[in-house]
């Protein structure tokens, strides 16, 4: 039995996608550009799907627009709105326990001549909304803040954010990058007066490589690619028909279960919790009280990460020690922010959960965890 605990990296596609992935790649091959049939038939179903975001988003179609994923989506929305709103300041806010596809473009945009506050965050991972007022200044154009950190999942105060930015008579901008939010929290774009919003397919059961992100009409972007002319001028490229069908279902498939799903990772994270309390000693929770259903970041006294991962792996039990972008570099980023100390960032391991586990995996994956630190702390005591 395969027990996968690693869904914030990427989840496994829901049966429905594959089946669409296949009929898009089999039926529906036409180029959406196409003035013939085999075009127009392909071109109204990305129509559809481009609606039921809009609908789930409780947007207008016309700002929704598919990209290669997270990545991609959060290089264009900071890029593009710091080179089009150049002329009217040059000073960004963020977080330091942001995505590195936030913080590396913002790291590049320095060099460009940017000016980048990076908010602190406390010990649960939150920035503090004083030290957010404080930062911004006259030549604030953006703020981009994650909603949920992937690695604890911490939850951001982007509606506090969105309702104080909304009171500014300057345009600032807000972004905020949902790609561990979507589908785990219950939210529309204009709940937290957002102009912009990042989504990956992966991580909610659709494809690699494709996403969207929400752009509130009239705002001022440069397009990030020029060509053709697709997806209203803003990012031209052929679509990935494919990918966008296979990700309209999973977000189909999303929302209509929301609530309850919800509901059941939640459940199946108090569980998880209460399992490890109490049957390992020696622990240390990373992840907030109120963090996200999803993510749960736990360090083991005296026990690398590392090794208990590919110690789990021979269980058949799959598991993380940071995100999977930097899970291979010395030293998580957000845990060393939290002001965690080195042994405990060493010791740190991430569940992350989805709807589709079960209880009894729950279980029997602690069982298996007890079992591989009693084995682990007795040879470290030995030494
Ligand atoms: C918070 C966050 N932002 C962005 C990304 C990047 O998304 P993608 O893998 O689709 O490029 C990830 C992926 O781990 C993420 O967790």
């Amino acid at each position: 039995m395969e027990i996968y605990l690693d869904n914030s990296a990427t989840t496994k596609p829901y049966k429905e996608v594959v089946d669409k992935v296949v009929y898009a790649l089999t039926e529906q091959y036409g180029n959406p550009s196409s003035v013939h049939r085999r075009g127009v038939i392909v071109e109204k179903e990305i129509r559809n799907v481009r609606k039921e975001i809009a609908k789930v988003l409780g947007v207008n179609e016309k700002e929704i627009v598919f990209t290669s994923g997270g990545t991609e989506a959060n290089n264009i929305i900071i890029r593009g709105i710091a080179y089009a709103n150049r002329r009217s300041g040059n000073h960004i806010i963020t977080t330091n326990i942001e995505h590195p596809s936030v913080l590396n473009t913002f790291k590049d945009l320095e060099k460009e001549g940017y000016e980048v506050t990076y908010l602190n965050v406390d010990k649960n991972g939150v920035i503090d909304f004083e030290e957010f007022k404080n930062a911004i200044n006259e030549n604030t154009i953006l703020v981009s803040i994650m909603h949920v950190n992937n690695e604890v999942g911490s939850i951001q105060p982007v509606d506090k954010i969105g309702n104080y930015l909304n009171k500014f008579k300057r345009k600032i901008y807000f972004h905020i990058d949902a790609v561990q939010s979507f589908g785990k929290i219950d939210f529309k774009p204009s709940r937290y007066n957002v102009d912009l919003l990042s989504v990956s397919g992966h991580k909610i059961h659709g494809p690699k490589g494709v996403g969207f992100i929400y752009i509130k009409e009239k705002t001022k972007i440069k397009p990030f690619l020029t060509g053709g002319g697709q997806e209203y001028d803003f990012r031209s490229g052929t679509e990935n028909v494919p990918g966008i069908l296979g990700l309209g279902e999973a977000v189909r498939i999303t929302s209509s279960n929301l609530k309850e799903n919800i509901e059941k990772i939640n459940n199946m994270k108090s569980l998880l919790l209460k399992e490890i309390s109490d049957n390992i000693n020696d622990i240390k929770l990373n992840s907030p009280q109120d963090g996200v259903c999803h993510i749960l970041n736990v360090s083991f006294k005296g026990i690398k990460g590392e090794i208990l991962l590919h110690y789990l792996e021979e269980d058949n039990i799959y598991v993380s020690t940071g995100s999977a972008c930097s899970s291979k570099k010395k030293g998580s980023h957000v845990l060393i922010a939290m002001g965690l100390k080195p042994e405990e960032i060493e010791g740190a391991i991430r569940f992350s959960l989805s709807h589709t586990n079960t209880e009894q995996e729950i279980k029997l994956a602690v069982d298996i965890l007890k079992k591989r630190i009693y084995d682990l702390r007795k040879i470290i005591n030995k030494r």
